[in-house]
């Protein structure tokens, strides 16, 4: 099977932690030694290694995790539990988006994490496994997050929906960082993850199989969410709140293939360049 690629390509990820330090290109020139010429066709996507471990670490980024990237030598290995499905839906040019469907056990429901764009994607595995949803949590408000948000309340006699205080949205209910929700047997924590987003949230699902955390557009495969709101707070929120989760945990990214904290700890370029 071709492992599904990831969200960000080397280039994307230089760009992210420039812009979230706010280098310019003529200071990462001068303190890297590489000349304007060949930083620019770097970020332009033209792998140079010399070059590209000259930089890495001026970004805070671990040199050796943005080779491996760069040159496809890794995508996380994870095993997706029984009952957790990834919908993948389109969402503007070439891009997808995900959410998240998680049944709970020994009932005809399922937890919804985000929309996505695709009303029938999601009808389709719920008419297949004969469930509903109980409810509908969304990691934050970005637009390919909550696209058919309407559509769902309107199909599903309005389960529902929950979202982070910061990003209080009309016909959703509100929540505090760390509230929980009950649906037995599982218990849904929730856990700020602000950055990208200003109520950017984490929900961490335990099953009796795995740790599941969805974590939105805090974190994708070897990268992370655009620090909208503030970088250095997106990155801190990623490693006092997700990195801290146990190695086996199950993350489950807005974008891009699903990981696990051991995956990350050992090739996201961000996180060990901030290790
Ligand atoms: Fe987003």
């Amino acid at each position: 099977m071709v492992p599904p690629s990831l969200e960000d390509n080397f280039e994307d990820i230089l760009q992210k932690a420039r812009d979230g330090l706010g280098l310019s290109m003529k200071a990462l020139s001068e303190q890297s030694g590489v000349t304007p010429p060949m930083l620019k066709a770097l970020f332009h996507g033209d792998y140079d290694k010399t070059s590209l471990t000259a930089v890495a670490p001026l970004l805070q980024l671990d040199a050796e995790s943005l080779v491996d990237i760069a040159e496809g030598a890794w995508s996380p290995q994870v095993h997706t539990p029984e009952g957790l499905w990834q919908i993948t839906s389109p969402f503007g040019k070439g891009m997808t988006v995900h959410a998240y469907l998680l049944k709970i056990p020994n009932s005809s429901e399922a937890l919804l994490f985000d929309t996505g764009t695709s009303l029938e994607a999601i009808k389709a595995i719920l008419d297949k496994h004969k469930l509903l949803i109980a409810a509908i949590f969304l990691t934050h408000t970005h637009s390919d997050h909550i696209a058919i948000l309407k559509d769902l309340l309107e199909a599903y006699s309005k389960p529902p929906v929950y979202v982070q205080a910061n990003e209080a949205l009309r016909g959703a209910q509100v929540f505090k960082e760390g509230d929980s929700f009950t649906y037995p047997p599982l218990t849904v924590e929730t856990r700020l993850t602000s950055g990208h987003s200003p109520g950017g949230t984490t929900y961490i699902v335990h099953t009796e199989e795995a740790s599941i955390a969805i974590v939105g557009d805090a974190l994708f495969a070897g990268s992370m969410g655009r620090g909208f709101i503030s970088h250095k707070e997106a990155l801190r929120n990623n490693m006092e709140h997700i990195m801290t989760l146990p190695d086996t945990t199950i993350l489950c990214p807005g974008h891009g293939p699903i990981t696990s904290v051991a995956e990350e700890k050992a090739h996201n370029p961000f996180i060990r360049g901030a290790s």
